[in-house]
């Protein structure tokens, strides 16, 4: 192994194929093999939680374990390290079944936040014991924001302590906030970072997201367009200030999905893969399948419009809601595949219960069935309030379907508004959050499908010769980290 090997440890609360709740899962699967295929030796730590599949379980080998202090007053507590490696990424799963063994992974914050006070600095702690220094230790989220804190403060000595740290915004809602008390017992951090400067939000509040954002040498989040909106009020989610003032190390590269996995032409879970060659016959059949497969009206004519999604206010479903009996007409139907707030769950529900054969919700968590849906819909509906980057609009696009986005974020990067009189773009798009707007672009849509379908195709090859791979991203961070290395 060469010195000069760029060595990345990434640290985050979940990645395909261990657990994945969205697309964070995705990234901390996809990004590590992409680095790997640019030369460097990548390591991502994750809890060992009891939700992994079996299967996984059954090829971990175990490669130590040692007590560590946590808490003010420091107890001890147990680290196991658990170690498997798919395709060259190294996986280290900490093992401690006081605050791995239930949920999926997550269970509420007043748990969650001891659970990742642990994480952060077990991950550090594996690092020292493996006598595996990284160049850079990449953190995701909240989750992973004591990262920068502890190898600063507690690891500051030690041989971790030479890394260099990226805490990567991937969705800025979810900042890990509680009573400060709380976190400056379980996190055991000195009292002069419970100031407004680090961790402290309010006269009760302690937020660990901005306690990371404060100490990461960088800031990076997930599209350039996001970079800039989390500096703004409306998207700021209160933290705006803060991320203006740290502006000068804050950096937007927009995500990537991993062609391998999400490859048409080899996917196994397609009833009939496909290529650019041959995807305006193959996408027929698949169609077809999925309408069988879910009890809709077998008839390739239809207009399918899928929908794949955590169910929250995040992703624009107030204005599916809304405008939902007007997208649907006689030639329309719609699929929905996903779980969360049961409001939407049921307004889902109430849509396939007065729609038979027309609507189906499959409120279930089902990765064959999406892949079946990317396959087998004509458009995808990505209408989100916020969406820092966003992934099944790119997914969609790899298998030939169209995206209906709204202009935020990493939407607004990654799908070029289809142009009825040049006839360019590959997605419909629209601006202002309305109900009304939604309507107009999937009407949009729905136009060209059925009068100009010609023009219709030509989006469809447009979309699945996009670039949506990681390798352009990759190597922007792989920069970050030959920069941060050269740092003194
Ligand atoms: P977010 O991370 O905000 O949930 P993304 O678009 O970045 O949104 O990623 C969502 C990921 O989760 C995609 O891989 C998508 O296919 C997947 N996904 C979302 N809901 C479901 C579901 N109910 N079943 C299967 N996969 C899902
Ligand atoms: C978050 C965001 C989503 C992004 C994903 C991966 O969950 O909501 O927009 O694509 O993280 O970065």
């Amino acid at each position: 192994m060469s010195e000069n090997v760029t060595r990345i440890a990434f640290v985050g609360s979940e990645s395909y194929p261990f657990v994945k709740t969205g697309g964070l899962g995705d990234v901390m699967y996809a990004l590590p093999r992409a680095l790997r295929r640019e030369g460097c030796e990548v390591r991502v730590i994750l809890p060992y939680y009891s939700c992994i599949p079996e299967k996984l379980k059954s090829q971990v080998t175990w490669k130590g374990s040692f007590m560590m202090d946590l808490c003010l007053g420091g107890q001890s507590y147990f680290v196991g390290i658990m170690e498997t490696e798919i395709d060259g990424v190294i996986y280290d799963l900490i093992d401690n079944q006081e605050f791995f063994s239930w949920g999926n992974p997550y269970t509420g914050l007043w748990e969650d936040i001891p659970k990742y006070c642990y994480f952060s600095k077990a991950a550090l702690a594996i690092l020292n014991y493996l006598d595996w220094i990284p160049d850079v230790v990449h953190c995701h989220d909240w989750q992973a924001a004591l990262v920068p804190v502890y190898l600063r403060t507690s690891f500051a000595g030690t041989p971790v302590g030479r890394a260099r740290s990226i805490l990567t915004i991937h969705n800025l809602r979810f900042q890990g906030i509680c009573g400060l008390q709380h976190l400056k017992y379980w996190s055991g951090l000195p009292d002069y970072l419970f100031d407004y400067p680090v961790f402290k939000q309010s006269d009760e509040d302690a937020n660990m997201f901005k306690g990371g954002l404060a100490y990461a040498d960088r800031i990076t989040t997930v599209s350039a367009t996001y970079a800039e909106e989390i500096q703004t009020d409306f998207y700021g989610e209160r933290l705006n200030g803060h991320l203006w003032y740290h502006r000068g190390k804050l950096k937007g590269i927009v995500n990537g999905i991993d062609v391998d996995l999400w490859n048409s032409r080899t996917d196994h879970l397609l009833p009939a893969p496909y290529g650019e060659d041959n995807v305006l016959e193959k996408k027929k059949e698949n169609k077809r399948a999925l309408q069988e497969r879910l009890g809709l009206q077998v008839d390739e004519n239809k207009y399918v419009l899928g929908l794949i999604s955590r169910l929250t206010d995040q992703k624009g479903l107030d204005l599916i809601t809304a405008v939902f009996q007007q997208m649907l007409d006689d030639r329309t139907q719609v699929v929905i595949l996903g779980t969360g707030d049961p409001l939407y769950e049921d307004s889902f529900r109430y849509f396939e219960n007065t729609h038979p054969g027309q609507v189906c919700a499959y409120i279930k968590y089902d990765e064959s069935l999406s892949h079946q849906i990317y396959a087998g819909a004509d458009a995808l509906l990505v209408p989100s309030l916020f969406e820092p980057c966003g992934l099944t609009q790119l997914i969609a696009m790899r298998y030939g379907t169209v995206p209906i986005v709204r202009e935020t974020g990493g939407l607004k990067d990654t799908v070029e508004p289809f142009n009825e009189f040049t006839g360019e773009g590959n997605g419909f798009t629209f601006d202002r959050y309305r109900a009304d707007l939604l309507l107009d672009a999937v009407e949009r849509s729905k136009a060209q499908y059925f009068d100009h379908r010609d023009v219709w195709n030509s989006i469809v090859l447009w979309d699945m010769a996009k670039d949506v791979s990681w390798e352009h991203s990759a190597r922007q961070y792989l920069d970050l980290y030959e920069e941060l290395k050269t740092m003194s």
